[in-house]
């Protein structure tokens, strides 16, 4: 019989997930069964000796966690398509060519991760947050509850619709491209979007032009974020940044929060410079209850939510859950990121 992996999952996730691991009878499966974070010394504790890691983006995977489990971890996985917890540079590094699988002579630990099944969920969520934020939506809602809405009044509550608006999108991956085609429909005049290449195939249908960042940030009206975190893009959003973008214009981040320096984001918010900011995702996460930004009208924050539909965290876990088993048998796994 063949011996068991250990794996290790590092949080409560979705039983559908689960339920694959357990049925493949190849797992022992440790969890850390909580809706809290796996405290960082357990975490190096239970992982020693692991063969496959079932993580979240809330782990962060460094030198030491790989340290601490050992020659024998073979895969990890991430219920996520952001990767920025995981050093991979020092994955890489790792025990090279001993215990491959087949196509990923090199390297000794593969990774997976869940690209475009959560695609749609955070497009949606994208939407729903630059919609609230253009037209002040909490702000609105606020005022019902408060007593504020004393009158209907011509100029009271008025924000920034979609239509006629220039919309740019820092980075049109297959996120970026969904939020687009959501938007659309809206009315929509102009498609502007940067990132590291011109990306004609995926401007295509709608007919965005690729652009610097800076005529991007002078010209939208909305700028939403959907670019991956790495060292090229941590702190685009800046100072400079904001000081071209137009003092209507609204800011959308669901990517990561470090793309924006958050101080300067403060600043941009309270002087005027921008009209306004939504973001599902900060540094920290979660942000502190008394952060500056939480006091702000003009600033809606979520709590990093953007592919948090019951569907897609079931399809995310049962794909997590795929890849890891894919990585400890060396068969080919359904998202593999390739390093
Ligand atoms: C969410 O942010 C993800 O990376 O899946």
């Amino acid at each position: 019989m063949q011996q068991l992996r250990k794996v290790l999952v590092t949080r409560r996730i979705p039983l559908a997930g689960l339920r694959v691991l357990s049925q493949a009878a190849v797992c022992d499966i440790k969890q850390w069964n909580s809706d809290e974070p796996i405290p960082r010394a357990e975490l190096l504790k239970e992982v020693t000796g692991a063969h496959g890691l079932l993580c979240l983006l809330s782990d962060k995977v460094d030198k030491e966690v790989l340290d601490a489990a050992g020659p024998d971890l073979k895969v990890i996985s991430t219920l996520s398509v952001g990767f920025d917890h995981l050093a991979l540079e020092d994955i890489k590094r790792r025990f090279p060519s001993k215990l491959c699988g087949e196509g990923n002579a090199g390297r000794g630990i593969r990774v997976g991760y869940t690209p475009d099944v959560l695609t749609d969920a955070t497009a949606e969520l994208s939407v729903a947050l630059l919609l609230a934020t253009g037209r002040r939506l909490p702000e609105a809602v606020q005022e019902v509850k408060n007593g504020g809405w004393k009158t209907w009044a011509p100029e009271w509550m008025c924000g920034y619709g979609l239509s006629e608006s220039t919309v740019g999108i820092i980075g049109l991956g297959r996120i970026g491209q969904a939020i687009g085609r959501r938007l659309k429909p809206f009315g929509v005049r102009r498609f502007l979007y940067s990132g590291r290449q011109s990306r004609p195939e995926s401007a295509a249908e709608l007919q965005a032009e690729y652009v610097p960042l800076d005529k991007l940030a002078e010209e939208s009206d909305f700028v939403i974020v959907s670019c991956s975190l790495n060292p090229e893009t941590a702190g685009i959003c800046n100072k400079d940044f904001f000081r071209k973008m137009k003092k209507t214009s609204v800011f959308i981040n669901t990517s990561r929060g470090a793309v924006v320096n958050q101080e300067d984001l403060y600043q941009a918010l309270v002087s005027g410079q921008i009209a306004a900011a939504g973001l599902d995702v900060t540094v920290p996460e979660p942000l502190p209850v008394d952060h500056p930004l939480l006091t702000l009208k003009n600033c809606v924050i979520l709590p990093h939510i953007g592919s948090a539909t019951y569907a897609t965290r079931n399809t995310m876990s049962v794909l997590a859950a795929n890849n890891l088993l894919a990585g400890l048998r060396g068969e080919p796994m359904p998202s593999e990121l390739h390093l």
